[in-house]
């Protein structure tokens, strides 16, 4: 684990054990390298002499006494600094992530740093300090809930970002933001890595409702009966076959009643095995994530609350089992969801949008909210056709697109827009009921396909589809993602939500 602290004292007078140093590949040490300098009088020649030369996977430690103490200084490159800002800030992050992953390594319990020049960022150094702070946070957490070795798990290191003089104060309020925003990553990644032997539908809307209670949030949890007094035909059939009862889940963080209202719907299958239609082993494990969305929704909630964005925001997020039983739902079933639609069901395991269908009707039906953004690891087609590094955007909202892209590049958290063309409505045609659960091969874009069934349950909303069924878990080569769940969308959502989202609104 580490946190994350702002210093007002010199560098050098942190009394830290680490001191960490962003370099860029043309970096001179004419500055003030107090103590390294004293004990490596000629710096910049020693770390070339050891190929450090700042490009962005170099990375070089040394060690000193100083006055009876081991301190290490952390040398980390961060490349050309030429490219876009946010390339520029993306390659920072996993600078940020390799200096943690380093202090970690080497049991460093505190180590200390300066903001590298915000100049090629393009962003305001609270801004570059919040980012960084996430990307520590982000790469400090470890799923080790389940390991005994106790030697690991103990490791608490402290970073402190040395500030002083003017613009401290933003930048420790912009430290304090992305720490929180951080919990809110690393508790969404918590609840996605844990299997569904525990995280249950009632497991995680027993969370959620923590949540709330810990912040002050209205929350709403019910399951089967008010499920089908509401005509919820969708959410009852895929959670049918197990014997863990569905959940459904709503938090509301109220802001002003002139204010627009944003809805935030998550996927939340806890398990995906396929149902009848049964995924074959290989594909079922890392089914465990398929609650990737509803979780990224629930504990975004927890940042959202202590920021207290200008929006009204409801986080809602139907929490099921899909599996194979007597009792399952089937292949040629008709379902009838709580607008009235129906809907064939092709194949039981494309179960994601039968219980999204159910949470955008009833979030249109309740909140009437201008905006709906749903989250979901809904294709396996979405990482096929984008892989792992950006997430699947898809609307014919043209400034939601932009406004959601810009914050995409701002956090990291990327999105990639998949065209959301009327050709693809006959794609989901059924000859039995309104719409069928499955693409029509012929059409191909599994992704395209499924959103076109979801947008039959959007009637009044500006609204947009995440797939994150790519980013939301195991995304190889980005150190500070780590292993396992990535908590996908939680940083686009909260800056969505706290700098964009207050100016839509819907067309009345
Ligand atoms: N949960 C899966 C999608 C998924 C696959 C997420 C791989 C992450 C990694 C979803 O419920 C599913 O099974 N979709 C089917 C849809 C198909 C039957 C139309 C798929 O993608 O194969
Ligand atoms: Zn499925
Ligand atoms: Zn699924």
């Amino acid at each position: 684990m580490i946190s994350m602290h702002l210093t007002k004292k010199k560098l050098w007078d942190s009394g830290v054990e680490g001191y960490i140093f962003f370099l860029n590949d043309g970096f001179d040490l004419n500055g003030d390298f107090g103590p390294v300098e004293k004990h490596y009088p000629h710096l910049q020649e020693l770390l070339k002499r050891h190929k450090f030369f700042g490009r962005k996977s170099d990375l070089f430690v040394l060690s000193a006494m100083d006055n009876g103490k081991l301190i290490q200084f952390i040398f980390v490159g961060v490349g050309k600094q030429a490219g876009p800002w946010n390339d520029e800030l993306e390659i920072l992050r996993r600078a940020v992530g390799r200096a943690v992953q380093t202090i970690k390594r080497l049991e460093i319990y505190d180590a200390a740093f300066v903001l590298p020049d915000a100049e090629c960022y393009r962003v305001h150094p609270a801004e570059l300090a919040k980012q960084m702070t996430i990307a520590a946070c982000m790469t400090g957490y470890e799923f080790d809930k389940f390991k005994s070795d106790k030697r690991d798990k103990e490791w608490r290191g402290k970073l402190y970002l040395a500030v002083h003089g003017e613009g401290a104060d933003a930048i420790e309020a912009a430290v304090n933001e992305g720490w929180l925003i951080a919990q809110s990553i690393n508790g969404t990644r918590h609840i996605a890595d844990l299997p569904a032997n525990i995280a249950t539908p009632k497991f995680v809307a027993a969370e959620a409702q923590k949540i709330a209670k810990e912040h002050n949030l209205k929350a709403t949890i019910f399951g089967r009966d008010k499920a089908a007094d509401l005509g919820m035909g969708g959410f009852l059939a895929v959670g049918s076959g197990s014997s863990n009862e569905p959940q459904f889940v709503v938090l509301e963080y109220a802001y002003s009643a002139s204010a627009p209202t944003i809805a935030l719907v998550g996927k939340g299958v806890c398990f995906d095995t396929g149902g009848v239609s049964l995924k074959p082993a290989n594909s079922m494990t890392g089914m465990k994530y398929d609650c990737s969305g509803a979780s990224a929704v629930i504990n975004s909630m927890s940042a959202i609350a202590t920021l207290k964005p200008h929006v009204n925001v409801i986080a809602l997020a139907p929490l099921v089992e899909n599996m194979p039983s007597g009792s399952a739902y089937r292949q040629d079933d008709i379902v009838t969801f709580m607008n009235g639609k129906t809907a064939e069901i092709k194949n039981t395991d494309a179960e994601g949008r039968v219980i999204l269908a159910d949470a955008l009707a009833y979030a249109e039906k309740f909140y009437e909210p201008d905006v709906i953004i749903d989250v979901a690891t809904l294709t396996g087609a979405c990482s096929v056709a984008l892989g792992h590094f950006f997430t699947a955007l898809l609307t014919q909202d043209d400034d939601l697109a932009k406004a959601l892209v810009e914050a995409g590049k701002l956090t990291g958290d990327r999105l990639w827009r998949l065209p959301q063309d009327d050709d693809f409505i006959e794609a989901i045609k059924s000859d039995v009921a309104d719409i069928a659960n499955t693409g029509s091969p012929a059409y191909g874009a599994g992704t395209i396909t499924a959103s076109f069934f979801l947008k039959n349950f959007v009637s009044k909303a500006r609204w947009v589809h995440l797939d994150i069924a790519g980013t939301a878990h195991e995304v190889p080569g980005v150190n500070y993602l780590g292993k396992g769940a990535t908590g996908a969308s939680v940083r686009l959502i909260i800056e969505f939500v706290k700098n964009h989202a207050a100016k839509f609104r819907k067309a009345s």
